[in-house]
């Protein structure tokens, strides 16, 4: 971990705060073990509902965490509550995915996924240097690509996958989000940032 990464391990928006995986507590936990069983919210993350104990699920996530090429946290709301994950992975010297499961149902279509994904892409973008930010989403989930939109992602591709479902993959490359952001320091790059995905 790089020092200026170090520096912001709690990467915040307005109401949400985003805590290191690693660093969550006993009742966060338990929640997500809720979140991961829940079968809606495992269909529209395009997996099957995780029926693992809490304890196992832990040390499972916790070692996924620890890969080099992922960076995940819990997102907590203005009151300190776990409301779900975020994550990036795959993470590349130039890109890497992000995936988010807000498994509050109380706090769907309240703007705190759009907020949560605007902090991770602090991480992204400002820490990390990349240069773009992709994610898979499905076709059926409107709210979803609404919340994506918000941000500055576009749909660049859609292709039929199994169970007859259609993804949806969406980019977010660093020049946008600059523009986004009133073209602020760290633009243009510097020569030895490699090139601008423009
Ligand atoms: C997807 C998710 C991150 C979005 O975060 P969010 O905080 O709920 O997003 P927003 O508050 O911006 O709401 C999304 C927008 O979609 C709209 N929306 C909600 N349901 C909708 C629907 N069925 N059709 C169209 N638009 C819809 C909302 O009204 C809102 O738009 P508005 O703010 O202009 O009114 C969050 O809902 C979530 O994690 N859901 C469960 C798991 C999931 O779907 N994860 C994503 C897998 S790729």
């Amino acid at each position: 971990m790089t020092a200026a990464f170090a520096k912001v391990r709690h990467p915040t928006g307005p109401r949400v705060r985003l805590q290191p995986l690693a660093e969550l507590d006993g009742r966060a936990w338990r929640r997500i073990a809720q979140h991961f069983r829940d079968p809606e919210i495992a269909f529209l993350n395009g997996t099957p509902p995780n029926r693992m104990p809490v304890w196992l699920l832990k040390r499972v996530l916790k070692a996924d965490a620890r890969r080099v090429d992922r960076a995940t946290y819990g997102i907590l709301d203005e009151a300190g509550d776990y409301i779900g994950t975020i994550e990036l992975y795959d993470i590349r010297p130039d890109r890497a995915t992000l995936g988010i499961i807000i498994g509050e149902r109380s706090h769907w279509s309240r703007g705190y996924g759009p907020e949560a994904i605007e902090a991770l892409l602090d991480v992204a973008f400002e820490e990390r240097g990349l240069q773009v930010v992709q994610l898979h989403t499905f076709a059926d989930n409107p709210r979803a690509q609404a919340a994506f939109k918000k941000v500055g992602f576009s749909e660049v591709r859609r292709a039929p996958v199994a169970g007859g479902r259609v993804d949806v993959q969406m980019t977010l490359p660093r020049h946008v989000w600059l523009e986004r952001r009133g073209g602020l320091a760290g633009y243009p790059p510097k020569r030895d940032e490699g090139h601008d995905a423009r």
